[in-house]
């Protein structure tokens, strides 16, 4: 079988930590079972670019319990976890194109040997196999059932090119079902990205100013969490609504150019581009801390800070600090690549198990053709639903039903006071 990892030889260590992992995800072993049973997937070929985590691993091995021909490549450079990668081709007999640190050309090289398997489904984190299938690749269209996306940014990217006429299959947008933003974005992203500075730097959050540029559900959990630490938030937007939130939520918001001025930390999830810019690294105080945790690498704008610089030097692990020419010095974290990921394991797998349990349904609905007309789609309710379901009962937790008293109530229009 081709590949392409760091080292098959950590695959033993790879797969206690997949093991491990699975405990925490009752709701995708819940579903591998069925899957083993029924094998939905049978024969189909299915390409993922996902981060390379010991959760995706509880991912692809219950694709693959499902019948799937499986392959993965890489959503991030910095984002795979070598062990993991190692004991999913070393164990599970599947495919990886993937390697911690592997640089540009080497990502879209590992993108391109994945859809050299000529896939018929395709997940992504982030919309890079549509992107690259549809600009260089638009030979394999024909034999594309459909797709999946994992993260806000990749379902940006699809409905701008859906609104151009440019999406040539359907595709389920994972990210917008509630199982998994509310959970997933709010709840891993905050826990992960505290994580991940923390692993990073070693910093106490108590008392520091963290400037938490972008309030959407990953903006408002990693503000949620380095408050619980002690930290003052101040939230930088630019949608009122978000920004009135974050006011009532009991934070401050200030446009960043006066936010730079005062933040000890700096933290992007905004999704766009640029948002800590020179301008803002000539106002920031010395030892200024600046991390991503957005999709891509372009919220910080770290060409400019090169320019800017004197000079550079690494510091520790995923820590750069960049000199001025008057002292000032700026830490960059994790090369501004998604810190959590980076430098620590990214999201909990308690909320992965959600997400991925909407992926394995969803990947399910898509092989049934219940989705044929190129677009981007909604995960269904009933797949959402479930997931919440089966959640709830892992946990020992039951809730209450309507009664039938209830039910005619809510159904009744004539009835007020
Ligand atoms: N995205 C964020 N955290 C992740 C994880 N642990 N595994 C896969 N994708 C992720």
């Amino acid at each position: 079988m081709k590949s392409d990892i760091k080292d098959p030889s950590l695959a033993k260590e790879g797969m206690l930590r997949i093991e491990w992992a699975s405990r925490e995800m009752p709701v995708l072993n819940l579903i591998r079972e069925r899957f083993a049973r029924e094998k939905p997937l049978k024969g189909v070929c299915l390409a993922a670019c996902l981060h390379i985590t010991t959760e995706t691993a509880n991912l692809a091995y219950t694709l693959k319990e499902g019948g799937a021909d499986l392959v993965l490549c890489a959503s991030n450079p910095l984002s795979t976890q070598d062990d993991a990668a190692a004991a999913m081709v070393e164990e599970y007999g599947i495919p990886v194109y993937a390697i911690k640190g592997e640089d540009n050309e080497t990502y879209y090289k590992h993108i391109n040997a994945a859809l050299d398997y000529s896939p018929r489904i395709t997940m992504d984190d982030g919309a890079d196999l549509v992107s690259i299938i549809h600009k260089d690749r638009p030979e394999l269209i024909g034999n594309i059932i459909g797709g999946t996306e994992e993260t806000t940014t990749g379902c940006i990217r699809l409905r701008s090119m859906a609104q151009e006429g440019k999406l040539l299959y359907p595709i389920i947008t994972v990210n917008d079902a509630d199982t998994k933003h509310f959970f997933d974005n709010r709840y891993g992203t905050g826990q992960s990205t505290v994580d991940g500075i923390t692993r990073a730097t070693n910093i106490l959050w108590a008392g520091k100013k963290v400037v938490i540029c972008g309030y959407g559900w990953c903006g408002r959990g990693v503000a949620m969490r380095a408050r619980g630490m002690g930290s003052h938030i101040i939230v930088t937007e630019v949608e009122p609504i978000r920004a009135l939130e974050a006011i009532m939520d009991g934070y401050s918001v200030m446009p960043i150019a006066e936010a730079a001025k005062v933040g000890d930390i700096f933290i992007t999830l905004s999704g766009d581009i640029h948002v800590l810019d020179s301008a803002h690294f000539s106002s920031m105080k010395d030892g200024a801390i600046v991390a991503n945790s957005g999709h891509f690498n372009v919220e910080i704008n770290i060409p400019a800070l090169e320019k800017m610089a004197k000079s550079k030097r690494p510091l520790r692990p995923y820590i750069d600090e960049y000199t001025l020419p008057d002292g000032r010095r700026i830490i960059l974290l994790g090369e501004g690549r998604l810190i959590n990921l980076a430098a620590a394991e990214g999201h909990p797998a308690s909320v992965m198990d959600m997400s991925f349990a909407n992926q394995a349904l969803c990947v399910e609905y898509m092989v049934k053709g219940r989705k044929s007309e190129p677009g981007v789609y909604p995960v269904p309710k009933d797949i959402d639903r479930e997931v919440g379901r089966l959640k709830l009962a892992s946990m020992g937790i039951s809730i209450d039903t309507l009664t039938e008293e209830q039910t005619k109530y809510l159904e009744s229009w004539e009835e007020g006071t």
